[in-house]
């Protein structure tokens, strides 16, 4: 166990108060805590860029998040020390540190419970974006997707989550219509999904596409990650009792609320993963995990990384998160002397 006194200086990000990430984001130095009884504290190694994080600094979940706050629903770290009672994990060994932000920092002290270890044969970079996209794809394409040959529709398809529930829709045996914001989005997406048809969103005419390619049915089944316009156009495209699983909202506009009176016989359901993983008990996380990692290691799960930055470069890491376009998902190295490595 480790006293206060050797607990050497670390760095990490804060948030003081709400705002667009890049201007309200701090780096700073702070003295770690000593993990209490049933806590570990763990060395993070690298942590992810996920659209939940930008919107939790926003404010927009500001009735349950409390001032000041270290940034970060995901990451991969090293258990350095361990407070009294600790009953599984020991020191070295590596682990997610799940449940709670506070992955931008290079010691995040947490509960034991929360902490799942990594399989030895995953890189860092593998284990720092195998949980929450992962498992959210696997739960919503596991509860909503139909049997072939019915049409089913996925917006920003060239998300890392659109990504995966098309290759998740793919093995269950279905061809969805991916939908992109972009002209020129497709060269975003892998050539290896198997797609009916790629519709760019910004283009006129998405509900007459929608209905011709499902054969004037209409949609079995959409997921929507934008909301706004292009969601209100999802559910009028279902065909009669067809699901809208919502689960995002990148256009940061909310579904219209006179779609439930338009369109009495659609389903819309809201998926968060936080609710899941918060009333779940931990060896059914353990087992859930543990099916995620296998599909990391098949590729069904695994994401393109579009750059690596050292925390001390937060703005610039999320100066480029937020470039339009990008390709995969941008990392945080708590390794400060690395240099930024961009992928093609
Ligand atoms: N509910 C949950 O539990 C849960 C869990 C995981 C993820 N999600 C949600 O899933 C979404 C994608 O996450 P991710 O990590 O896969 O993202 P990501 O890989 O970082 O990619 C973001 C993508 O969104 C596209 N995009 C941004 N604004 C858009 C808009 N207004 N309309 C259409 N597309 C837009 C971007 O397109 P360009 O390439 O054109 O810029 C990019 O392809 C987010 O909304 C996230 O919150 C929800």
């Amino acid at each position: 166990m480790s006293s206060e006194l050797e607990a050497p200086v670390r760095f990490g990000t804060v948030i003081r108060e709400f705002g667009p990430p890049k201007e309200v984001v701090a780096y700073e130095s702070y003295k770690p805590q000593v993990p209490g009884p049933g806590q570990v504290r763990i060395r993070m190694l690298l942590a992810c860029i996920n659209p939940s994080d930008l919107v939790t600094i926003s404010g927009a979940y500001g009735s349950r998040t409390s001032l000041p706050f270290v940034p970060g629903f995901e990451g991969v770290g090293v258990i350095e020390s361990v407070g009294a009672g600790l009953s599984e994990l020991r020191v070295g060994q590596r682990v997610l540190p799940l449940g709670s932000a506070g992955a931008w920092q290079d010691m995040k002290v947490t509960e034991e419970r929360w902490c799942f270890p990594v399989p030895l044969d995953l890189t860092d970079q593998q284990a720092a974006m195998a949980y929450i996209n992962p498992l959210t794809a696997w739960m919503m394409v596991r509860q909503y997707a139909p049997s072939p040959p019915a049409v089913v529709a996925v917006n920003a398809a060239a998300s890392a989550i659109g990504q995966m529930i098309i290759r998740l829709l793919n093995r269950a045996g279905i061809q969805p219509i991916a939908l992109i914001r972009r002209p020129d989005g497709e060269r975003q997406l892998s050539d290896q999904l198997d797609l009916l048809a790629v519709v760019c969103t910004s283009e006129a005419g998405l509900r007459h596409k929608l209905s011709l390619l499902s054969g004037g049915r209409g949609l079995a089944v959409a997921w929507d990650a934008v909301g706004g316009t292009e969601g209100d156009d999802l559910v009028r495209s279902l065909a009669p009792g067809g699901t809208l699983v919502h689960y995002g909202l990148l256009s940061g506009i909310p579904l219209s609320y006179r779609l439930r009176e338009e369109c009495p016989e659609a389903r819309i359901v809201l998926f968060r993963l936080r609710d899941w993983i918060h009333t779940t008990e931990r060896h059914e996380l353990q087992r859930a995990l543990d099916d995620m990692f296998e599909l990391v290691r098949d590729g069904t799960a695994a994401s393109k990384v579009a750059a690596v930055f050292p925390l001390s470069e937060i703005r610039q890491a999320l100066e480029c998160e937020a470039t339009p376009g990008r390709q995969g998902k941008v990392l945080l190295s708590m390794f400060n002397d690395m240099e930024t490595t961009h992928f093609d």
